[in-house]
């Protein structure tokens, strides 16, 4: 059959039917366990029976009115939001890219207030922001920006985990506003930076009247084992991202803000469409809700020593593999070449990974699995990379 989608994906030709808990079906009948969750998405696992009630009864009362109304559902996610986070401040998208948009308008908004006519922000490379052209341009692969030039200007680049390099620049210029990081680096290979590298980057913010901007649309809503990795140090960043487990499978994305960066915008100068419409909204709260109530954030603890355990245990040996690391239920297996095609290996497997920064396995667990099913990553990736 001709597809009549623009080849943006290159998609495997596997579909699935449906899903339950840290299991898919594909057509054929075929389990496979879960262990990318739609890269970092459906933290609950498929089909959780409180946010199918959730939907259902949401999606018979009201899926969508305006920003032009105020939006209960709105409200309440948002002060659920700063509660956890720290922030003061919500602004709802539909997606990653957006939420970063959000926090990039933020900071030249900052720096207009500084006068400072054109104002820079410090990202690091191997970042990846999201794929408009903005949040292209702050990412750190040329792979992602190639043939969109020309780039949004704005930004200057750095190695990740430098803090040197960062405070250089600093020093070095007057017109940088802001510092853009992930905490973990997810695309770019889940790359963990020193245990410092946050703290520093907070005081070299502070000593420079810079906002600390984390994108946390991987490594928010309990992917590291609290709510937001930062909540791994004593800091917190001035603007915070978040989307993909906030919804579950729903679209939405989050701009959080602290302080002097919460009050920047005036009505007119941002807004979506779809932003934080009360479905999604009702959803995205049930999400927060059940984590809350089924004490996950532990269990991400409990079950990630397991995996790291069970990929120590099955892998460290492997002649092929050069390093095993993450944080939570957030973790890459580098092999000491390109691997793309395990991912093909691991279908045959029943396990579903991806490839990452070309040579890391990444694994993205729901926050919902079972030891048995986290000692079942460990056998069935084994399986596929002694076969690679
Ligand atoms: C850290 C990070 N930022 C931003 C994005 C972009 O999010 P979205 O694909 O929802 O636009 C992603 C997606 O992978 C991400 O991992």
């Amino acid at each position: 059959m001709t597809s009549h989608l623009m080849p943006t994906y290159n998609p495997l030709p596997i579909s699935f039917s449906h899903g339950q808990g840290a299991w898919l079906w594909d057509q054929a009948g075929k389990a496979y366990l879960d262990a990318l969750t739609g890269i970092a998405v459906c933290a609950l696992g498929h089909a959780h029976p409180k946010i199918t009630a959730t939907i259902q009864e949401q999606a018979q009362k009201l899926l969508h009115t305006s920003n032009v109304f105020r939006i209960d559902q709105q409200e309440r996610l948002a002060q659920k939001l700063t509660e956890l986070s720290g922030m003061d401040n919500a602004f709802f998208a539909s997606s990653g890219a957006e939420a970063n948009e959000t926090a990039l308008k933020l900071c030249r908004l900052w720096g207009r207030e500084k006068n400072k006519e054109l104002p820079y922000i410090i990202v690091t490379d191997y970042a990846f922001h999201g794929r408009t052209l903005a949040t292209l341009s702050a990412s750190g692969s040329r792979s992602i920006q190639a043939g969109f030039e020309p780039l949004v200007p704005g930004f200057i680049r750095v190695p990740f985990n430098d803090v040197k390099a960062i405070q250089t620049v600093l020093e070095n210029r007057k017109d940088v506003v802001a510092i853009m990081v992930e905490p973990i680096q997810g695309n770019g290979g889940i790359k963990i930076p020193s245990k410092d590298y946050l703290i520093q980057l907070r005081q070299l913010c502070d000593q420079h009247d810079c906002l600390l901007v984390l994108d946390e649309i991987q490594t928010g809503i309990g992917r590291t084992g609290k709510w937001f990795a930062y909540q791994h140090t004593s800091i917190l960043p001035d603007i915070l991202t978040s989307a993909k487990s906030l919804g579950n499978g729903i679209p939405i994305g989050a701009c959080l803000a602290r302080g002097k960066a919460a009050q920047l915008f005036q009505p007119g100068q941002h807004g979506s469409t779809f932003g934080g419409n009360p479905f999604v909204c009702a959803v995205a709260l049930a999400v927060l809700n059940t984590i809350e109530e089924e004490n996950l954030l532990p269990q991400v603890e409990k079950m990630g020593g397991l995996l790291s355990q069970a990929l120590n245990e099955t892998l460290s040996n492997h002649s092929k593999v050069k390093a095993i690391r993450g944080q939570g239920l957030m973790f890459g297996v580098e092999l000491s070449e390109p691997c793309h095609r395990l991912l093909e290996l691991a279908l045959q497997e029943g396990l579903l990974v991806n490839v990452t920064a070309e040579s890391v396995v990444r694994i993205l667990p729901p926050y919902i699995i079972k030891p048995d099913e986290v000692a079942e990553i460990g056998a069935r990736l084994q399986k596929a990379i002694t076969r690679f």
